[in-house]
């Protein structure tokens, strides 16, 4: 029997600390008593303690989109580092996307994430597979076989690219729905972002880099939108970044039709007046838009039309980010200060509360991706898939102290509000105090 106590919490930031009893990864007592009953069974041997002293306990974080580089770009991150970037920013589960090397296009590399995420065990590591062979757009993946792997993939996606075919894309939505999959779309009009490296506005202008208009992003979200009531499928927006794309959405959903989206920390908290140094580590896709835009963002994640915050953690290496602003890659690390910025965009200015944190960052995701067993409520005969946060505590950022193998932080020497001073995955400890726990779990397999 392995043992867990959690003492004085505030589950979801509400009412007075409480302690949290877990017993074998399931919560069997929450309240004033419940230390006490484990202080009974001490005798037997080893419960571990958490002291959250009046910290704030929260489900588990739920990324949808995460790069993990692994198989291909193991100088970047692996799936390893990856999970300790994960741990440590409070996460009990990433989705993988699928443009990897080889690609996530067949059970085989969906299948090794899944496992290779298992055996190192500081998240669940779900893998996102391809829908078409290759992300070339031309023809479908196995997407069946993908799904009856043991990678039990749910989350399908050409991340990176658009699958842009209008007929490939209907035919991927209706496949999805005998899958109960659902399609995660990179919103992207090829034909309007060639060359492009930034928001198309007057920054782009005045800097001379060409422009990534908002209509590339907006014209894919809403023809996927009415190819998905159509099929009567589900699709995902990965990385909503524009006031008409919130637009589109607030339309979609208002007609019943079965759209998510995310927003990424860093659409949230930067706009493109970073750019004015053309310095390469705010390049990103879709690029860093405009204030009103972020603005909108803001609003319409607590408003409920954008459903999850998504990392969208991209590691790269030093010679493929720092050079010239057009040639450097598209990207920016993102596991590590998700929920700090969450705090500094979304809870300091009074748009969520901690409940809408949870809601935001583990209930919507954990839904949207398919697991029934992460964004739980936190109560007894629940799964112990948990974050014990600071609020009051603040950090400041510095890429090589990050988990990640790379080190491209938008953020670097910015000092952030709210540290995890714990991280549980099924009633284990991942991470403690900014170091992770290691718990192979190579039983299951
Ligand atoms: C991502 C990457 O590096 O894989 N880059 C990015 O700028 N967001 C791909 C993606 O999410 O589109
Ligand atoms: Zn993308």
């Amino acid at each position: 029997m392995s043992e867990l106590v959690i003492r004085r919490v505030r589950p979801y930031g509400e009412g007075e600390p409480v302690d949290v009893r877990i017993v074998d990864g399931t919560i069997v007592a929450i309240g004033a008593d419940a230390a006490a009953e484990a202080a009974g069974s001490d005798a037997a041997g080893s419960v571990e303690e958490i002291d959250g002293a009046g910290g704030i306990l929260l489900p588990g974080l739920v990324d949808l989109h995460t790069h993990l580089r692994e198989p291909g770009r193991e100088d970047t991150e692996t799936i390893e580092t990856g999970s300790a970037a994960a741990a440590l920013g409070g996460f009990t589960a990433v989705f993988a996307m699928a443009n990897t090397n080889p690609v996530a296009d067949s059970h085989v590399v969906t299948d090794h994430v899944w496992k290779r995420g298992r055996e190192i065990g500081l998240v669940d590591v779900h893998p996102v597979g391809a829908v078409t062979v290759g992300l070339e757009g031309k023809k479908l993946a196995e997407l069946g076989v993908m799904a009856a792997g043991v990678g039990r993939v749910r989350v399908f996606s050409d991340d990176g690219k658009c699958v842009h075919d209008p007929l490939l894309m209907r035919r991927a939505l209706e496949y999805s729905v005998h899958l109960d999959a659902v399609i995660a779309q990179h919103a992207e009009e090829p034909r309007l972002t060639e060359q492009a490296v930034a928001h198309e506005g007057p920054t782009a202008s005045k800097l001379g880099l060409a422009g990534w208009p908002r209509a590339a992003e907006e014209s894919i979200v809403a023809r996927d939108a009415i190819l998905a009531r159509d099929a009567g499928a589900r699709v995902h927006v990965c990385h909503a970044s524009t006031a008409g794309t919130v637009e589109i959405l607030r339309w979609a959903k208002g007609q019943g039709i079965a759209i998510t989206a995310e927003v990424t920390p860093h659409h949230l908290f930067l706009d493109d007046s970073r750019l004015v140094d053309y310095d390469p580590v705010f390049r990103v896709n879709p690029p860093l838009r405009e204030n009103t835009d972020v603005a909108a963002l803001r609003q319409a994640l607590a408003d409920g039309i954008i459903d999850a915050v998504a990392t969208d953690h991209a590691p790269h290496a030093e010679q493929d980010k720092c050079v010239e602003f057009g040639l450097a890659r598209p990207g920016m690390l993102g596991l590590q200060t998700a929920l700090s910025i969450v705090v500094a965009t979304m809870v300091q200015p009074g748009l969520l509360d901690w409940r809408g944190v949870a809601r935001v960052m583990s209930e919507a995701p954990a839904r949207i991706g398919g697991l029934d067993d992460q964004g739980r409520p936190i109560e007894v005969g629940a799964p112990a898939n948990l974050v014990v946060v600071d609020p009051d505590a603040e950090w400041t950022v510095h890429g090589p102290d990050l988990a990640s193998l790379s080190v491209n932080t938008p953020y670097e020497g910015i000092t952030l509000p709210a540290t995890v001073t714990a991280t549980i995955l099924r009633g284990t400890v991942t991470a403690r105090d900014g170091a992770t726990v290691s718990a192979p779990d190579e039983s299951v397999v």
